[in-house]
């Protein structure tokens, strides 16, 4: 087994820590929540604002290509999912997303109405199927929720679209994304993958597996900022497809302001209103961070990381106990390690308080993420032992640690 100190020297992705902004003296391993503010996202902020907005006002929809920021930041996206050109959107967020693509999807599946959905699926994706389930009545969609392990048994001969995520937000686990979109296709069913946990870190081929469609998050390991906008993949043998929110800029002919609808060709007309081109123009900026940096590298540091966690871990008299409920096969695991703490909330407070920058989930899951463009073997290592360290004192009793915060 390789020092942390090797680990480190080996890495030739090291290199790309200079590029964000980060404070030296925490370890932040929340990447899989919130990605890393970057300089030249800082940079491109001063820039759309004092320059773009600040000079040219309305002339920058033209003089700086404001309109197409969508197809273009999705196309920037794409071509890291493994989608072709003029598939991808940056857009919206992922719910309303989610939203689009599934009410799409019901359409050209007509008459088959099931949404089949993993009952652990993150809330909003399961939120937005029965909303729609609402709207369109029994006749036109129904949700049926079943426990992913029950995929393989389940008849999906009725299904007309299969709603997953690649990599699960509680567990860490990652789908195999080839196996499941072909069986779902064998019994003639669309399927939807939500990549919030997986773009950026793990390439899911999306053309390579014939997805049909899939919605992810820009604000997690993409970097693009609080709240930055979702993305939409729509395969291209699906454009055909109607948005459900149909609005002007999916219009054919924006500027001709018609009084009806006349959808425009290609992802275009999944839009809807205007975008934020502030918001826009730091995800474009993020990605660009991702310029000459191959997918498959970034995937190999990130199990690289996550190894040598589990390994410290395991070698840790204090923590070999600990139950991860994130696979130990590399090829099941996401960028991120679960553990199960019965006292997770304090623990997770006194990690933070001590500079290892983790989150919570309930009931009990304390969750490590590890971005492969900025964090190191060193972090790993400082993890483990300053979680080993609050274990054996058992200073998260201390009251400090209890007071529950809104966002965990
Ligand atoms: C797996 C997953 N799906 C969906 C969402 C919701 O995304 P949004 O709030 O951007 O719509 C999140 C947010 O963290 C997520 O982790």
């Amino acid at each position: 087994m390789k020092t942390t100190e090797q680990l480190d020297r080996d890495d030739t992705l090291g290199f790309l820590r200079q590029l964000y902004d980060l404070p030296n003296d925490k370890c932040y391993l929340d990447g899989n929540s919130l990605g890393a503010l970057s300089h030249s996202v800082k940079a491109a902020m001063e820039e759309v604002v004092n320059r773009e907005w600040g000079e040219s006002l309305i002339g920058g929809w033209n003089s700086h290509g404001w309109l197409e920021l969508p197809l273009r930041v999705g196309d920037k996206l794409g071509a890291l999912l493994g989608a072709s050109a003029g598939e991808t959107l940056c857009c919206d967020n992922l719910s309303i997303n989610l939203f689009k693509a599934l009410a799409a999807a019901l359409e050209l599946q007509a008459p088959r109405k099931k949404i089949i959905t993993e009952a652990t699926h993150f809330s909003t994706d399961n939120y937005i199927g029965e909303g729609l389930a609402r709207l369109l009545g029994p006749d036109r969609c129904e949700v049926v929720a079943i426990p992913l392990n029950d995929l393989d048994t389940t008849d999906l001969h009725e299904a007309a679209v299969v709603s997953l995520a690649h990599v699960d937000f509680r567990t860490g686990a990652c789908r195999d994304i080839a196996g499941i979109t072909k069986r779902v296709h064998n019994a003639g069913a669309l399927v939807l993958w939500d990549l919030a946990h997986s773009a950026g870190v793990i390439d899911p081929g999306l053309n390579a597996n014939q997805v049909d469609m899939a919605v992810g998050c820009t604000y997690k390991f993409l970097n693009g900022g609080p709240g930055a906008p979702g993305f939409l993949y729509v395969a291209e043998r699906h454009h055909q497809a109607m948005n459900p929110i149909p609005g002007w800029m999916g219009h054919a002919d924006l500027f001709a302001f018609e009084s009806s609808y006349r959808p425009a060709t290609g992802i275009r007309r999944f839009l809807t209103g205007t975008q934020s081109v502030i918001s826009m123009k730091a995800v474009h900026a993020a990605l660009k961070d991702f310029d000459g940096v191959s997918i498959d590298a970034l995937r190999a540091k990130s199990l690289a990381l996550s190894d040598h966690f589990l390994s410290l871990l395991d070698h840790n008299p204090v923590t070999r106990d600990v139950t991860c409920l994130t696979p130990r096969n590399p090829s099941q695991r996401g960028s991120q390690i679960s553990l199960r703490l019965p006292m997770g909330y304090p623990i997770s407070q006194a990690l933070i308080a001590r500079g290892i920058i983790v989150d919570f989930r309930e009931p009990d899951i304390v969750r490590f993420g590890f971005s492969p463009l900025y964090n190191s073997f060193a972090e790993v290592q400082s993890a483990v032992t300053t979680l080993a360290d609050i274990l054996r004192t058992e200073c998260y009793r201390d009251a400090r640690y209890q007071q529950r915060q809104t966002v965990t």
